[in-house]
């Protein structure tokens, strides 16, 4: 069974645009909970645009299913995740000016710091995994990191011009899930995906677990939250 983890960021965004105290972002949790998400994403961003840390102890506090926790590996970052303790962290790349998380995190370059940053998670019994690139050299590296899961990042798929393109960064995705799997990982995927490119994806197998954010807040905007996760869990069946 596929799973679904819903991310509440843009409820934050939202928030954020008036610097004000609504939409509540937990009350946006427990309504995706209810609706059947299977796990809560929130990224704690360091330049702190959507989720503040107030934010991550109410989740803490109130979310029965997962709680996953985008993060960076930066060092402040991570004091935060080992007091907060979601289930788990997600490690992502952040550059300030990106409008949203632009590539996955290169488990190549940053082998050393990522391995710190696993350990100190790791012993606050935090579950990690690493939103990388469908990449061969990346889950080779995640292997060699002893990570046990991974989040593929469809962006490449989702933001193809067209159908030919599409295909073959489908093609990307499916190699790299079947590569993953076959040397044990945990493969998880997200980003971009929405109500017209999901269901492709939903049938690779494999996949354990799709996050998805802005598409299902902004047809929250119009349908209401519970109906939008409902819609995308469907779809996904
Ligand atoms: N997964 C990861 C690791 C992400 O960084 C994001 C964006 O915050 C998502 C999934 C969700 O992407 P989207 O908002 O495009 O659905």
């Amino acid at each position: 069974m596929l799973n679904l983890g819903v991310n509440i960021d843009h409820v934050a965004t939202l928030r954020e645009v008036r610097h004000g105290i609504e939409p509540e972002p937990a009350f946006a949790a427990l309504i995706c909970q209810a609706s059947g998400a299977d796990s809560i994403v929130a990224h704690l961003r360091e330049d702190r645009r959507h989720i503040k840390e107030r934010d991550l102890y109410i989740l803490k506090e109130i979310v029965r299913v997962k709680l996953n926790l985008e993060m960076s590996i930066a060092q402040e970052i991570v004091r935060i995740a080992c007091k907060v303790k979601p289930d788990q962290a997600t490690l992502v790349p952040e550059r300030r000016q990106e409008l949203t998380t632009e590539g996955g995190l290169d488990a190549v370059s940053n082998f050393n710091s990522i391995k710190q940053v696993f350990y100190k998670l790791d012993k606050q019994a935090i579950m990690v995994s690493l939103f990388i690139d469908p990449d061969k050299k990346q889950i080779d590296a995640v292997r060699k990191l002893g990570i046990r899961m991974i989040e593929l990042h469809t962006g490449r798929y989702a933001d193809a011009k067209n159908k030919k393109e599409q295909d073959k960064y489908f093609e990307e995705l499916e190699t790299a899930v079947k590569y993953a799997r076959d040397k044990g990982l945990h493969v998880f995927a997200g980003h971009g995906l929405n109500y017209y490119n999901v269901s492709r994806v939903a049938k690779i197998e494999g996949i354990e677990e799709l996050n998805i954010g802005y598409s299902i807040v902004c047809r929250a905007v119009l349908v209401g939250l519970e109906r939008a996760v409902r819609e995308m869990k469907a779809l996904m069946r």
